[in-house]
């Protein structure tokens, strides 16, 4: 048997992996940290669970009446089911009960509910639970779970890995709140990076860093670096320590309102604690145009363009402070968010011809909101007075002036928007990119604002400062 285990571990894509009871307990106090009524009057639904040992159901199920739940309700994956084959034995919650089905114990999920006391010692708690068995094998993407997605408030579980995609997407179609945990690989996923950047999934309040050790089930090959180090961090047995899982939520917490202390580009440059910074400085992508930052340390406080950052600057990202921009192209087409120079022909950033590791594109949090471009404010007057296309003409106010205007410049008077330059502009401002199915010259054309000529072609201006007159 022991060998037809490790055949399987090694066949199947493994799904089983147990989460440790500290591990939720820390993650869910940083919501309660942030708001004590996060759970409060809610129904939490926990499926891809095994109620009759998970720590999920037991975390919750424990401190139900202390988190103010309404009810509680969890779900279980038959075992014939499962891609990993194991033993299987019902367990003695099961057998003892007079509903247990010998038929269906293998074949059928089940559903362990918690909302009153049934015990009647006037507590609800883990005694409380009530189970049955489900009509179908308790996958997520069945009819019977969906029906219990509707009905609740927050989902929280560590669903299969190997289903992570789906699993986002079966929640973000009930747009439902959620705690799961995932791989930090999925951060740039191209189902998940754009739910990222626009800001309506982010990372648990758990460190990026954090190990996580992870229960198996017997007979499951574990590397032995991952079990020495899940017993160097208490865990004996049949354990596994997963380096790079991670929480992701769209429930608020505290970290992600505590931004960052930065020091200036001036700084870093003297004080940097990395040697590739301190007495060198940033350099710009060949092929991007944008800083790059190699550190998160090392963001300097005080440019306002783009940078590129690691992953896991996510860690650390708080939208009070940064706006994400876009990642590399070698994460998805279009993600560089016109960002990248397609004629470099490569998509991975590169600085001084070399490659360098996933980037993130982030830039200073502006508040957002700000019309600039005029193709959106003139939109925004159409879609707010009704009008049509032809009836009127958008002003935005901004002129590019040259770059001499900064002599006479009076900020009482303007205010400055801008720089039409490749590199240090808003690509916010720009209200046409050129591509080679415009002009040959296309990349030239981007880089500077242009202008007709008289003789009926397109020409670059010296680069340009954009200002506004101020209000008076
Ligand atoms: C990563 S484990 C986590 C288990 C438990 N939530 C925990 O954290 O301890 C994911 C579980 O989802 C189950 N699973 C796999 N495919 C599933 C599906 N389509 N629907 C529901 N559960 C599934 C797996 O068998 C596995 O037990």
């Amino acid at each position: 048997m022991a060998n037809t285990n490790l055949a399987n571990a090694k066949s199947a894509k493994n799904d089983e992996f147990y989460t440790q009871y500290p591990d939720i307990q820390k993650e869910i106090n940083a919501y309660l940290d942030f708001d004590p009524n996060v759970f409060r009057g809610k129904t939490v639904l926990m499926p891809c669970d095994d109620p009759e040992w998970s720590n999920f159901t037991k975390f919750f199920a424990q401190n139900f009446e202390l988190l103010g739940l309404k009810k509680l309700v969890s779900t279980s994956y038959a075992s014939g089911s499962k891609k990993y084959k194991m033993p299987y034995q019902p367990t003695i919650l099961e057998t003892s009960q007079p509903h247990f089905d010998a038929d269906k114990s293998k074949t059928h999920g089940k559903i362990f509910v918690l909302e009153r006391d049934v015990t009647g010692d006037n507590r609800i708690n883990i005694e409380d639970l009530q189970w049955q068995y489900l009509d179908g094998d308790g996958d997520f993407r069945s009819r019977e779970i969906r029906q219990l997605r509707d009905e609740a408030d927050i989902i929280v579980t560590n669903p299969p890995f190997s289903l992570f995609r789906e699993f986002v997407a079966w929640i973000m179609e009930a747009g439902k709140r959620f705690v799961i945990i995932g791989s930090m690989n999925a951060v740039t996923y191209k189902e998940i990076f754009p739910l990222i950047k626009e800001n309506k999934i982010w990372l648990g309040a758990t460190g990026f860093v954090t190990d996580m050790v992870f229960g198996v089930p017997e007979g499951t090959i574990v590397k032995d670096s991952d079990k020495a180090k899940a017993e160097r961090l208490g865990y004996v047995g049949n354990y596994t320590r997963l380096g790079n899982s991670c929480w992701y939520t769209n429930i608020d917490h505290g970290r992600r309102h505590q931004p960052l202390r930065l020091m200036t580009m001036a700084e870093n440059f003297k004080h940097s604690k990395h040697k590739e910074i301190r007495g060198v400085g940033y350099r710009r992508y060949d092929n991007y145009d944008a800083l790059e930052v190699p550190f998160t340390d090392a963001i300097p406080s005080d440019y306002v363009e783009c940078l590129g950052v690691p992953v896991s600057f996510l860690d650390k990202y708080s939208p009070d402070q940064f706006e994400i921009v876009g990642a590399t192209e070698s994460e998805g087409k279009g993600f560089s968010n016109g960002l990248w120079h397609p004629e470099s022909g490569v998509a991975q950033a590169l600085v001084e011809g070399l490659r360098v590791y996933k980037r993130i594109f982030i830039r200073i949090a502006t508040g957002g909101g700000n019309l600039l471009n005029i193709r959106e404010l003139k939109n925004f007057v159409m879609n707010t007075f009704g009008y049509t296309d032809e009836e009127i003409t958008v002003e935005s106010g901004i002129m590019g002036v040259p770059i001499s205007f900064l002599d006479k410049y009076c900020p009482e008077q303007f205010e400055i928007i801008g720089m039409a330059k490749r590199g240090a502009g808003d690509p916010r401002l720009k209200s046409k990119v050129y591509t080679k199915d415009d002009y040959a010259n296309y990349s030239d054309l981007n880089a500077t604002p242009t202008l007709w000529g008289e003789d009926g072609k397109l020409y670059n201006t010296y680069p340009r400062i954009l200002i506004r007159k101020k209000q008076s």
